[in-house]
């Protein structure tokens, strides 16, 4: 047997379950507690050497990473293996040292619950379910979708969620690849050939960009989405974007300020209590145990 694995099976039979815990988060902690692609290598998720999302994570998340946020993220990872996935869950909490790191899954990943990371079992376009949570768990600061890739429930999931995102949050959505992606490369796979299918995730995402300039819009019958009124950044990666919340209301330099749009609306938009703020106080509710 090579040494390493003897170690690892002598560790495994002499520790408890928490000693093991603390002893995988050491080396993270003492050696690379910034570093987000050396964490993601540690923890083995894919989001590193798969793809190659954390550097652009690293970029957008690294002011914020002694903020007590609470960060979701839909797909715990490893399917129908109870055991298996948890891996990013466990990155973000080595990463942000004082967030609540929430995971859903359709699967149970309930063993992967450990202090400040808890799993919820439910379907990313059950609305209901969502709402639910949200009210449990207290408003996101980060929520991040790596669950089905399908694009309608990549859409729908948007709809549900980015509503109920903090006031100043930040929404991510990884393997956008799947926007191109039909039957052809695999069974279940519902993007499309034509760069321009109303039905897939990149044009959706191609829509709000359009949207951070609605003031501009000449024609005078046009209503402003909840969208076009509270996102401020669209940044677009490979296979990844980055939505930035915010109240899009600067006006243009020449048509002024046509809509009407102030802090009180918006929140009125917003369909729960706001209760962070990146810019402002954050307020936590405690800890899950
Ligand atoms: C790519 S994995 C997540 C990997 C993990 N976030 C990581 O970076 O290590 C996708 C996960 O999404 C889950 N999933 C698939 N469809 C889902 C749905 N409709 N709702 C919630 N989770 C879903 C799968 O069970 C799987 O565990």
């Amino acid at each position: 047997m090579p040494l390493s694995l003897a170690i690892k099976t002598l560790l495994k039979r002499t520790l408890s379950d928490s000693q093991r815990r603390t002893l995988k988060y050491l080396p993270a902690k003492l050696l690379w507690s910034r570093d987000l692609p050396r964490l993601a290598r540690w923890f083995g998720t894919d989001k590193e050497g798969g793809h190659h999302y954390t550097q652009h994570y690293q970029r957008h998340f690294a002011p914020l990473r002694r903020k007590p946020l609470n960060l979701l993220e839909i797909g715990i990872g490893g399917d129908s293996s109870p055991q298996r996935g948890g891996q990013s869950l466990r990155m973000w909490k080595a990463y942000f040292p004082q967030a609540r790191i929430f995971g859903v899954d359709i699967y149970d990943k309930s063993c992967h619950e450990e202090p400040r990371i808890k799993t919820f079992r439910g379907d990313q376009v059950d609305a209901k379910f969502l709402r639910g949570l949200v009210r449990q768990i207290g408003t996101p600061d980060i929520i991040i979708d790596d669950g089905s890739h399908r694009n309608e429930h990549v859409i729908a999931t948007f709809h549900i969620l980015f509503p109920l995102l903090g006031p100043n949050g930040i929404y991510v959505i990884e393997d956008l690849q799947t926007s191109y992606w039909t039957q052809d490369v695999g069974d279940g796979w519902d993007g499309s050939t034509d760069l321009a299918a109303p039905h897939t995730s990149m044009n959706f995402l191609k829509s709000l960009v359009d949207g951070l300039n609605y003031e501009e819009f000449v024609a005078d019958d046009y209503t402003p989405t909840y969208f076009d009124r509270h996102i401020v950044a669209v940044h677009f990666y490979h296979n990844l974007v980055f939505i930035y919340k915010g109240l899009n209301n600067e006006g243009s330099n020449l048509l002024g300020k046509r809509f009407q749009l102030d802090d009180e609306s918006s929140h009125a938009l917003h369909p729960q209590t706001l209760t962070s703020d990146f810019a402002g106080t954050v307020r936590h509710p405690s800890p899950p145990s």
